[in-house]
């Protein structure tokens, strides 16, 4: 089987009355990892989730998901989804929300109680499962969102939008279980423009804009910046020391140096030195660019390649008169 859990390519959505949401995106995911699909608003990320788990129906392109053609029912049977801004009935209890989810999924009912306690516990809302949907908070409401999205075992997890009003503990919380779901070997599908969730766990990142892929990869790869120390320190360093760091490509401004390397030892001479001149240390941090910064980056720079069109000029092709 392909290590690829979904293998896409130029898939496009138009939507009814001409916007066209997706504009032929490829994107290859990797079995059991956590990928990111970042974007703006309306940048297309819930269009895709939503044709990949049959929401919707794409206006073109071709893929593969568990390696059988989208839309496939066995494939679907091994997929989760927590969909954008998941409306639950709120005369359920969260439980019932489990358990409900696990019948349309078709569970086999003598599994379904057990995978529920399971599920419940995983997500922390055993103590609350007898209360009723509309009495919950809404990270509590998200909680019961994730843990009816793992009831049929999947093996590809789509959140959108997981955390969508979540407190910093839930957060917390959010990201050690999805740790959790990647050890256990499956691939967790993440739609979010809180990018700073993401950074500490995420495996790759999509980022897309206007329904168009801007960049894909690694992290580390995508940073167009490189890693760099900031030596922060209180007091003036002598003429002669400012001259010969400056000599081996140090980049010094009043209390701060600048070291163009990832490599702490690299730094420790600097630091050496600074301790000789009785200097005091406030502060050695490894600066990288940040997701966020990465993202901006990629938005910024798609914006500048295209220019808004001019006011009356037709920017769609006629539309495909289909949702
Ligand atoms: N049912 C619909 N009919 C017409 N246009 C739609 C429909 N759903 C979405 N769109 C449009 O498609 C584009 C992509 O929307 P989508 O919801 O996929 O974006 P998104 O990246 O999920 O945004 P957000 O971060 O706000 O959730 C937007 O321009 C949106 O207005
Ligand atoms: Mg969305």
């Amino acid at each position: 089987m392909s290590d690829y859990v979904l293998d896409l390519t130029g898939i496009r959505k138009t939507y009814r009355g001409g916007v066209e949401a997706l504009k032929g995106i490829n994107l290859q995911v990797p079995r059991g990892c956590i990928y990111g699909l970042l974007g703006p608003n309306g940048a297309g990320k819930s269009t895709m989730v939503k044709i990949l788990t049959t929401l919707i129906r794409r206006s073109g392109g071709e893929g593969t998901m568990l390696g059988k053609p989208i839309g496939d029912r066995s494939a679907l049977q091994k997929v989760g989804l927590l969909p954008e801004h998941a409306q639950f009935p709120d005369y359920l209890t969260g439980r019932q929300v489990i358990e409900f989810t696990a019948g349309l999924q078709d569970v086999p009912t003598s599994e379904t109680r057990q995978r529920a306690d399971s599920l419940l516990e995983l997500v922390d809302m055993t103590e609350a499962q007898g209360r009723k949907m509309r009495g919950y908070s809404k990270g509590m409401k998200q909680r019961i969102g994730i843990a009816q999205a793992l009831v049929n075992d999947p093996e590809i997890v789509f959140l959108d939008e997981p955390t969508d009003g979540v407190d910093p503990a839930g957060r917390r919380d959010f990201r050690l279980l999805m740790k959790r779901l990647r050890e256990e070997g499956r691939t967790i599908f993440i739609n979010t423009h809180i990018l700073s969730e993401l950074e500490p766990i995420v495996d790759r990142v999509a980022i897309i804009s206007q329904g168009e892929l801007l960049g894909e990869g690694i992290l580390d790869d995508l940073r167009s910046e490189k890693p760099e120390f900031h030596i922060e320190f209180e007091g003036a360093l002598s003429p002669a020391t400012v001259e010969s760091m400056e000599k081996t490509g140090l980049i010094l401004n009043s209390g701060l140096i600048t070291a163009l390397t990832s490599r702490a030892a690299d730094i420790q001479p600097v630091i050496d030195q600074l301790r000789r001149e009785g200097l005091t240390l406030s502060r050695v941090e490894l600066k990288t660019q940040s997701l966020e910064e990465l993202f901006m980056g990629f938005v910024d720079q798609s914006n500048v390649a295209a220019p808004p069109p001019i006011p009356g000029t037709p920017v769609n092709p006629p539309a495909i008169p289909r949702s």
